[in-house]
């Protein structure tokens, strides 16, 4: 179990890219590490053909991608013919852009917490969930989500909240509800209204019925 703030712990695996040590793959890049509950099913072919025809996004923000399925190394080649020949459509890439762990004995699964109770293989070991790791330059645990196998997710919202984060890793704000890029900003409470006024010119506060001036929105 790895908690928000933590270093996201080494370790060693075989992937589709050869043996990685994730602490050298990652370097000093942020990074997005996905589980998927087995190969050839049907939810994690379409987020894996997902996450493929957004990679020049995740790029384009720096971000590494690297997913896990608890099959072994000769499965996800095999299984990744069927990913690219889903998302032909948008991506005409002859591999995938990005590395896939394998996991065959749920070793990092129950490392991480990344265990579906609910969903078993045909021996009856327990499958990976569908876990979401985002991880910043200096190797901590920025955000973890955990979806149930059941329920494919949302990876423009994934894109979104790396914008939130990689924004607010440099600024003295926070985002608010259904925030998009471009959008005005919440000044961070911790700012008195002093700093505020100076580090925000622009900043307005949204009268609340408390009287108390704490939402503070700015542009950015
Ligand atoms: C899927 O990827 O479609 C899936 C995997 C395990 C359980 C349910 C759905």
């Amino acid at each position: 179990m790895v908690n928000l703030g933590d270093i996201f712990p080494n370790f060693t695996a075989d992937t589709t890219a050869g043996e990685i040590s994730f602490h050298e793959w990652l370097a000093e890049s942020w990074a997005i590490l996905f589980s998927h509950p087995a190969d050839f099913t049907p939810v994690c072919t379409t987020e894996l053909a997902t996450v493929q025809k957004l990679v020049p996004e995740f790029t384009k923000r720096k971000v590494k991608l690297i997913a896990l399925s608890c099959d072994d190394t000769e499965s996800h080649h095999a299984w990744k013919k069927d990913v690219l020949g889903y998302c032909k459509d948008g991506d005409t890439a002859s591999d995938l852009a990005f590395p896939i762990i394998s996991d065959p004995k749920r070793t990092l699964a129950v490392k991480f917490g990344m265990v579906d109770p609910d969903e078993k293989d045909k021996t009856g070991l327990p499958l990976t969930c569908r876990a979401v790791f985002i991880i910043g330059p200096d190797k901590k645990l920025k955000l973890s989500l955990l979806y149930p196998a059941t329920t494919g997710r949302n990876f423009t919202e994934i894109l979104r909240v790396v914008d939130s984060l990689q924004l607010t890793a440099t600024q003295k704000v926070a985002t608010p509800a259904n925030w998009e890029p471009g959008k005005e900003v919440m000044v961070v409470p911790s700012l008195s209204p002093q700093e505020a006024k100076e580090k925000f010119p622009e900043h307005r506060v949204v009268e609340v019925p408390s009287g108390k001036p704490y939402l503070r929105l700015t542009p950015i």
